[in-house]
């Protein structure tokens, strides 16, 4: 009798270790480890066991790097946020890998990405998680239910595989999600690595060979990984993260990976009574609930992706109660908050110590931008000083460790955005000697600051040694 053949694989990282262990040493991850059957997948109409490389493989073919090549066709779905994110619109034959914390709004978008494409493409979706009437029910609240998107619920891949192996194959696939999918010839249980990778591995190839646009919805551990294998990222041409805060109805799609178009390009959505509902001009809708002028805020321009964006950074710096004073973040990189508050205390002598500083960025974006430190540093100082900033100023900026503020890209097009939405002042790095950055902004007062020390200088309570408010 044939042995099985076993290996022990990590479901968080998809290491293989050659026994058991307790502990990955790839990703630190500890009880990841289990014991699954090496996979052995039957080609689709192949026959197990026809070697090709050694007996008999044929030669492969070579080209030239300069060959005209046909630019892949674009299926724009006339959702202007997600053709933008997708790199305009859906191409023939990709994948595209969908993850999300459970409950952001992924099978609600792609439902209506299908439902907004089934008039002119013929669209598949196929739950794996909900039943028909659940879907129904969301499509009615939608108000899509007239749309001709083909329904189905499986989790067999081989009854799918059989399905869209078809002459007429259709436009559009989407699996919902990649973890309910298995394939029974696997010994592993659904939701492992084994069983995820082959999945995603049989119907990647089918949607390659038919040429359909195939969505894979793939749900996000706590750690921030899609579920165990990162070992998808690396099949699919796209990935896209669907992103949030559960307590604010933004919702941010991003991608991070394209093979067809820019990545780090971001769609804003919000997640209304009826589905999700594109935000054409986020920096607005971001800056709809602002105080007018509070200390402790700052009004920053950045960029995502490919767009300008004004988002608030709030700052509160309180006395601290605790022996080791709390240094909370909320959308921002704790390690650079560490970064600009040591700046400003040794290159400015202001005096965080003893103070707890909790940082926020409205609206429940995600700024990953070292262009925000001039914004954050400003927010702390207003909040340090209790001076707030002026209301109609934007702020961005690169801090350096000895306090110089360095340029950043697109300056322009942040001052460009800032003026649109009516403001009158910009505090910025110097011109970069590169870009050579022209004065086009006639409305605007533009105030370049090479040195915290200009930051510092428009709060009149900023001297050294200051402490928090009501201290
Ligand atoms: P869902 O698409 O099921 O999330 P996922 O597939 O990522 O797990 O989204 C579910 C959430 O969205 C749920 O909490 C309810 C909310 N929602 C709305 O607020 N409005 C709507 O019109 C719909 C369909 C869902
Ligand atoms: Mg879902």
């Amino acid at each position: 009798m044939a042995r099985t053949k076993t290996r022990f694989v990590c479901q968080s990282c998809g290491a293989i270790h050659p026994r058991w262990v307790g502990h990955c040493d790839s990703c630190d991850g500890w009880n990841t480890i289990i014991e699954e059957a090496l996979p052995e997948i039957v080609p689709l109409g192949g026959k197990r066991g026809a070697k090709s490389s050694q007996n008999g493989g044929s030669a492969i073919d070579f080209f030239a790097l300069d060959g005209g090549s046909t630019v892949a066709p674009r299926q724009e779905t006339g959702m202007n946020e997600f053709d933008r994110v997708a790199g305009g619109g859906l191409v023939e034959g990709s994948a595209i890998l969908i993850g999300g914390d459970p409950g952001i709004g992924k099978s609600t978008l792609l439902l209506q990405v299908t439902a907004a494409l089934a008039k002119k493409a013929r669209c598949i979706y196929i739950s794996g998680e909900e039943a028909i009437d659940q879907i129904r029910l969301r499509a009615s609240r939608l108000e899509v239910s007239t749309e001709p998107v083909e329904l189905a619920t499986a989790t067999n891949v081989r009854n799918i595989l059989a399905t869209l192996d078809v002459e007429d194959p259709p436009d559009v696939v989407v699996i919902d999600s990649i973890q309910t999918m298995y394939i029974d010839g696997l010994e592993s249980a659904p939701g492992t690595v084994a069983q995820i990778r082959a999945s995603a591995q049989e119907l990647i190839r089918l949607a390659k060979r038919r040429g359909f646009a195939l969505f894979l919805v793939g749900h996000v551990t706590k750690e921030g990984a899609i579920a165990g294998p990162r070992v998808l990222e690396h099949m699919v041409d796209t990935v896209l993260y669907f992103e949030g805060e559960r307590g604010h109805q933004f919702r941010i799609l991003r991608s991070v990976k394209n093979r067809f178009g820019a990545t780090d390009e971001i769609g804003v959505f919000e997640m209304t009574d009826h589905g999700l509902a594109e935000v054409a001009n986020p920096s607005a809708l971001f800056l709809a609930d602002r105080q007018g002028e509070v200390s402790g805020a700052a009004v920053f321009a950045g960029i995502e992706g490919s767009r300008p964006m004004l988002v608030e950074i709030q700052a509160l710096v309180a006395p601290s109660s605790f022996a080791t004073p709390r240094r909370a973040v909320v959308g921002w990189d704790s390690a650079r908050l560490s970064m600009t508050l040591a700046v400003l205390e040794a290159r400015c002598g202001l005096q965080f110590a003893g103070n707890d500083v909790y940082l926020n960025v409205a609206g429940g974006l995600r700024i990953s931008e070292p262009a925000a430190d001039l914004a954050v540093a400003a927010a702390l100082i207003s909040s340090l000083t209790g001076e707030p900033m002026p209301e109609n100023m934007i702020v961005f900026g690169e801090i350096g460790l000895s306090g110089e503020i360095r340029p950043v890209g697109q300056a322009d097009t942040r001052l460009k955005e800032a003026e649109k939405l009516g403001f009158e002042a910009a505090l910025t790095p110097p011109k970069s000697q590169k870009s050579g950055r022209k004065k086009t902004t006639a409305s605007l007062q533009v105030n370049e600051i090479n040195n915290l020390r200009g930051l510092i200088g428009m709060f009149g309570n900023a001297k050294p040694e200051v402490k928090a408010v009501g201290q």
